[in-house]
């Protein structure tokens, strides 16, 4: 199938877009580069870059290819920056995927696949989360992705869109054959921090809050590889025939990680030490977010092959050694 991958240019886009090719699916992607890489987009891959709020461009996008499904993965994603500055988030976050989707069910194309997250819960009422779970938000980021998720249920019944919203836990990892990684500026990911620390290229990694309820006092969080997110995504298409189909999965291992647990990862796989400074609690970070994916599992088949912190943090390890300065050696 041809698929449309907004935002195919960014960490998990990216890895999606070689997934998909190694699914023999045909991936075309829009990305504009405010965060992405042209250099994580595998070869011979249609890239365009554009804005996908930029009605026009978008619109010469599908003039020229005939799409069975978009993947939305293109969003700001900076929590903090989200609380400080909510016009830029909802504009990219919610008005620009109006437009992508407006200009899509135009050229009768009627399935998609939406990045959310597990941000939509805002503090989980029970642990570990189910999709039934009430969604609060604590900040607009998380809000723009669930006011996203209502716009597609809207457009379901309005228009019998087909799609899966998919609610990532925190995504981690690298592609096995160490061919692209995860590369943020600037990057607030724990994984990438702490091989950063230990390999001396970034400061030391700071740990903000020792006294949560929980067994060694940092924060839980449930760790799943990027390639195993991308499965989830391609074994939904299967599920998207029917107009107005209507799907919601958690995706996360389900196995709660601390960060000093994912610290001790990173110094076991790496051999370095990652030097180390203690902070109080960050406001707005839960004591524990991890997924019960059952859903997913039933649902899709879908099984992580990673499900545990060790080997995901080997296949980062694997691209962070050979590409210190991420994509900055690779162009
Ligand atoms: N990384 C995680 O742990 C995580 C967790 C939960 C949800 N998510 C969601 O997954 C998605 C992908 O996350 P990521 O870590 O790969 O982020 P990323 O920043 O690496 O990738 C996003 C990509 O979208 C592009 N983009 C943004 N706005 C655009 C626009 N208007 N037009 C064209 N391109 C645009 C950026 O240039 C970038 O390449 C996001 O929607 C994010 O909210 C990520």
């Amino acid at each position: 199938m041809k698929v449309l991958v907004a935002g195919g240019a960014g960490y998990i886009g990216s890895h999606c877009v070689r997934q998909l090719q190694a699914a023999g699916h045909e991936p075309v992607v829009v990305d504009n580069l405010v965060y992405g890489h042209r250099a994580a987009v595998a070869p011979r891959v249609p890239f365009h870059d554009i804005d996908f709020g930029d009605a026009a461009a978008l619109e010469r996008v599908f003039a020229d290819h005939r799409f069975a499904v978009v993947m939305h993965f293109g969003a700001y994603c900076y929590v903090g920056e989200s609380v400080t500055d909510p016009i830029k988030y909802y504009r990219n976050n919610v008005a620009a995927p109006l437009t992508l989707l407006e200009t899509m069910l135009k050229h009768g194309v009627g399935k998609f696949v939406f990045s959310s997250t597990c941000a939509t819960y805002g503090i989980p009422a029970r642990l570990p989360i189910t999709e039934d779970l009430p969604q609060a938000p604590i900040n607009p980021y998380g809000q723009t992705k669930l006011d996203v998720e209502n716009l597609l249920k809207a457009l379901a019944h309005s228009h019998g869109l087909s799609f899966a919203a998919f609610r990532y836990f925190n995504a981690a990892g690298a592609a096995e054959d160490g061919s692209i990684g995860e590369d943020h500026a600037p990057e607030t990911h724990l994984i990438p921090l702490a091989i950063g620390a230990a390999q001396g290229l970034r400061p030391a990694l700071q740990i903000f809050g020792t006294d949560y309820p929980t067994p060694d006092g940092t924060c839980l969080r449930d760790y799943v590889h990027v390639d195993d997110l991308s499965r989830a995504h391609i074994a939904a298409f299967a599920k998207l025939d029917k107009p107005g189909t209507r799907l919601f999965y958690n995706l996360g291992t389900g196995t709660p990680t601390s960060v000093k647990e994912a610290v001790a990862a990173v110094e076991k796989v790496t051999g370095l030490e990652v030097p180390v400074t203690y902070a109080p609690r960050r406001a707005g970070d839960p004591p524990a977010l991890y997924a019960d994916a059952t859903k997913a599992k039933t649902e899709l088949g879908w099984q992580p092959k990673f499900m545990s912190i060790e080997p995901i943090v080997e296949t980062a390890w694997r691209w962070h050694k050979a590409c210190p300065k991420g994509f900055g050696d690779r162009k």
